[in-house]
């Protein structure tokens, strides 16, 4: 079988044919789709019908599980979570703000695996962001502002008590099982500009909402920054925007692209499993 890799034509994202994920893979097919991986940021597989085995099998040839805090694991693994959404559920969509997944830990995982099992005909496409393209192609003026800073993350306005998916959010008839806990007030600091753990390449690390605020600048003038720097890092020019189908699975690097996750699938049930890939890349 010989594996062909398509780019999307877009900012990022690549489709990856003529490969079986049910089958174990060589060290040459797992070196040369990571190459494609670090070349493209993120790799669509339609068309593989895997277990939750399969899926973990794959996440392991990107490197070891991360750790997730804050969603219980489905049943009887430790490592896969469910983004979920059921037909008729009311709760505010999960992820729909731009991030990059868990930046608040002081290694952040490397990539996440999302694998489509029950996807809806219309709606819910997930929109990513070349983090490298925005910082190449980003206003000297914004750049200037950037540089030497050190971005402080944190989960709290998602994960707090009173955050966003905190105590409130219990009430609703949320699907996902969401564990809110004092531990997302912690913080943690990495550069705004920093370079990819793994290729070197320069890029913009996170964005506003994990980022909270600026190492030695005011709240006022740090949202200001963040703000603006989000209204350029996610511009249109930047964005892949992926559609989904059942049994595909997509495979992002966290260290390069922000995503977000997108509605305009009411009245259908939407269901993925979730897998983090940890960094073991030296920084
Ligand atoms: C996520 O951020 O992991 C979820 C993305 C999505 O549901 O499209």
């Amino acid at each position: 079988m010989t594996i062909s890799i398509i780019p999307s034509g877009q900012a990022c994202g690549a489709a990856v044919r003529g490969i079986d994920l049910r089958e174990e893979l060589s060290p040459e097919v797992v070196a040369n789709l990571r190459q494609a991986w670090l070349q493209h940021l993120v790799l669509s597989f339609p068309d593989q019908a895997l277990t939750d085995d399969d899926l973990e099998r794959f996440t392991l040839y990107f490197g070891g599980f991360g750790e997730d805090p804050f969603i219980a694991p489905i049943n009887g693994r430790e490592h896969i979570i469910a983004v979920e959404r059921t037909a008729n559920e009311t709760a505010p969509l999960f992820a729909e703000n731009w991030h990059t997944d868990w930046s608040f830990q002081a290694v952040p995982p490397a990539g996440t695996c999302l694998y489509g099992i029950k996807i809806p005909p219309i709606g819910g496409d997930t929109w990513f962001a070349n983090q490298h393209a925005a910082l190449d192609e980003m206003p000297d003026e914004l750049r200037r502002r950037l540089e030497g800073k050190m971005a402080v993350h944190s989960a709290k306005a998602a994960y707090a008590p009173d955050g966003m998916y905190g105590q409130e959010d219990q009430a609703t008839d949320r699907s996902m099982v969401i564990l809110p806990s004092e531990e997302a007030n912690e913080v943690r600091t990495h550069p705004l500009l920093r370079p990819h753990p793994e290729t070197g390449r320069l890029g913009l690390y996170g964005c506003l909402g994990y980022i909270i605020g600026i190492e030695g600048m005011s709240d006022e003038d740090a949202l200001q920054l963040l703000m603006d720097t989000l209204a350029w890092q996610t511009s249109e020019q930047f964005q892949y925007r992926h559609q989904w189908q059942t049994n595909m699975l997509v495979a992002w690097d966290n260290r390069a692209v922000l995503h977000r996750a997108t509605g305009g699938y009411e009245g259908h049930h939407r269901l993925l499993h979730r897998t983090t890939v940890a960094d073991t890349a030296k920084n």
